[in-house]
C-alpha cells in the first residue's frame, strides 16, 4: 500500500519524540504539500482580487479560481460550474439556505429533521422557524445509529406535522458523531416524492471528503460541504443546487460582486454564482481547494473510500474486544464510514483524551457539536476517532496501546 502520510508534511515533525498520530479528521483534515504549495504560489506569484483587475496576475487568480469551480462542478458530478456557489464554509452554506427557505414556513409548513445532526445543522433552522412560527421535526434514530426504514416510519419526535408537509428536509449524509451513511435516495422517497415542493438539503460535510458523492444519484435539492475536512484550506465551502434552484434562492448577505446593476436608490442583483458570493472570496482557500480535489482524484474516491473502510473494520473489532468500550453507531461497514465514537466505562471521554495526548495520539472528547444526540445516547461526551487517507495500522496500533495505557492509569480493568 502507498504511504500517504509522507505526502503530508505535518506527520515529519515529532513531538517529545513520538510521531503525529492524528485521529481527529472529522474536525479539520491535514493539508498535502501539494495544497500547501499552490496556496504559497498564489501569494508569491499572483496574489490579487479577481474579476477586477485586467492586469496579467489579477487574469491569472479570476482564471485559477474559476478553474476550481470547474473542477468542484466535476468532482461531484454537477451539470455545469453555475450550480456551484463558494461559501466560506458547510456552516455558511445552510444558513444561506435556512435564512431563504424561511418564506416557505408557516404554521403548517416546518421543518423535518433527525437527532442526529450537527449543531450548524439545527440551530439556523430553529431559529428560522422558531421566527416564522414553524414547526420544527426530528426522526427519532433507533439503536443502529442509522434513519433506516423503521425510522423513517417510526416516532417523529414533536409530530406536528403529517409526513409530505415539509417545507424543508435537511440531513447528514454521514453523522460526525456515529459515523452512519444515510440513504438519501430512501429519505426522498418517503418525504419528498409526494410533495414536490419540498426541499431536500443534504449536509455532505462528512461524506465528499470521504467517498464519491454524486449529486445525480444522491437526488438531494441542494448539497452542502466545507473545504477544511477535504485536505484544503479553512475559510471555504460549497452550496450545490440545479442552477434554477439556486436562483431562486436570495442571499444573506448584500455587497459588491454580486449585482448587475447599482443607483443610489436600488441594485439589481446578477444570477448564480454570482449572486450568492458577495464581497472578496476566500481566494487562497479556492485555490487549495482545487489543489487537494487534483489530490483527491489522483489516489481515487474508490480508493480512499475503500482504505478507509479496512481501518474501520480493524479498528472497531480491536476496540470492541476491549472491556468497557461501547461503541455508538452501526457496525455494518456498507454504512458506515470511518468516524467510531465510544465511550469507555468508568473514565470520562476528556481524561482519555488527555492521557492520549500524552503520547501525542489526536483524538477528540466531548459532544462533537451532537449535544442533542449525546443526550439520546445517554452520555455527557464521547471519544471520538476519525479516518482519513493518512492513516495507517500503525496510527491504530498506537491508539489501541494508548486506550489500554489509559484503563492502566485510571485502574480500570
Ligand atoms: C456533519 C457536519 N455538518 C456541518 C459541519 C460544520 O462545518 P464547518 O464548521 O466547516 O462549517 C460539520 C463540522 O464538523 C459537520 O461535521
Amino acid at each position: 500500500m502507498r504511504n500517504y502520510k509522507k505526502d503530508f508534511p505535518i506527520f515529519r515533525k515529532k513531538r517529545n519524540g513520538k510521531p503525529l498520530v492524528y485521529l481527529d479528521s472529522a474536525a479539520t483534515s491535514q493539508k498535502p504539500q501539494v495544497v500547501i504549495d499552490a496556496v504559497s504560489e498564489f501569494y508569491e506569484s499572483y496574489n490579487s482580487n479577481i474579476h477586477r483587475g485586467i492586469y496579467a496576475i489579477a487574469e491569472k487568480a479570476t482564471e485559477r479560481v474559476e478553474e476550481v469551480r470547474k473542477k468542484v462542478a466535476q468532482f461531484i458530478n454537477a451539470k455545469n460550474e453555475k450550480e456551484i456557489v463558494f461559501t466560506h464554509g458547510a456552516t455558511e452554506g445552510i444558513n444561506i439556505l435556512a435564512s431563504s427557505l424561511r418564506k416557505t414556513f408557516s404554521k403548517n409548513r416546518g421543518v423535518l429533521l433527525t437527532e442526529m445532526e450537527h449543531h450548524s445543522n439545527i440551530i439556523p433552522w430553529q431559529h428560522y422557524t422558531t421566527q416564522q412560527n414553524a414547526p420544527l421535526d426530528f426522526l427519532e434514530i433507533d439503536r443502529s445509529g442509522i434513519v433506516t426504514e423503521k425510522v423513517m416510519a417510526g416516532r417523529n419526535i414533536n409530530k406536528s406535522l403529517s409526513t409530505n408537509n415539509y417545507s424543508v428536509i435537511s440531513i447528514a449524509h454521514v453523522s460526525n458523531v456515529l459515523g452512519s451513511i444515510n440513504s438519501i435516495e430512501k429519505i426522498r422517497n418517503k418525504f419528498v416524492t409526494k410533495r414536490k415542493d419540498t426541499v431536500l438539503v443534504i449536509d455532505a460535510a462528512q461524506s465528499v471528503p470521504h467517498m464519491k458523492v454524486d449529486v445525480q444519484d444522491s437526488a438531494g435539492d441542494f448539497l452542502v460541504f466545507s473545504g477544511h475536512k477535504m485536505l484544503a484550506p479553512t475559510g471555504v465551502g460549497v452550496i450545490w443546487g440545479r442552477e434554477n434552484v439556486l436562483n431562486t434562492i436570495d442571499p444573506l448577505l448584500y455587497g459588491s460582486q454580486m449585482i448587475k446593476e447599482v443607483t443610489l436608490s436600488q441594485s439589481s442583483l446578477q444570477n448564480v454564482p454570482e449572486k450568492l458570493e458577495p464581497g472578496t472570496l476566500p481566494l487562497e482557500g479556492i485555490i487549495g481547494l482545487g489543489a487537494a480535489i487534483d489530490y483527491l482524484n489522483a489516489i481515487g474516491m474508490g480508493t480512499i473510500r475503500t482504505h478507509e473502510k479496512r481501518l474501520t473494520e480493524y479498528l472497531l473489532e480491536r476496540l470492541c474486544a476491549i472491556s468497557g468500550v461501547i461503541v455508538f453507531g452501526p457496525l455494518d461497514l456498507t454504512v458506515r464510514s470511518g468516524v467510531i465514537s465510544f465511550s469507555l466505562a468508568g473514565i470520562h471521554a476528556h481524561d482519555v483524551a488527555q492521557v492520549l495526548a500524552e503520547s501525542n495520539i489526536c483524538v477528540r472528547a466531548g459532544h462533537h457539536c451532537a449535544l442533542p444526540l449525546h443526550k439520546k445516547l445517554g452520555v455527557p461526551a464521547s471519544v471520538r476517532v476519525s479516518l482519513n487517507i493518512y492513516n495507517d495500522e500503525e496510527d491504530i496500533e498506537a491508539f489501541l496501546k494508548g486506550i489500554l495505557d489509559v484503563k492502566r492509569v485510571f485502574s480500570v480493568r
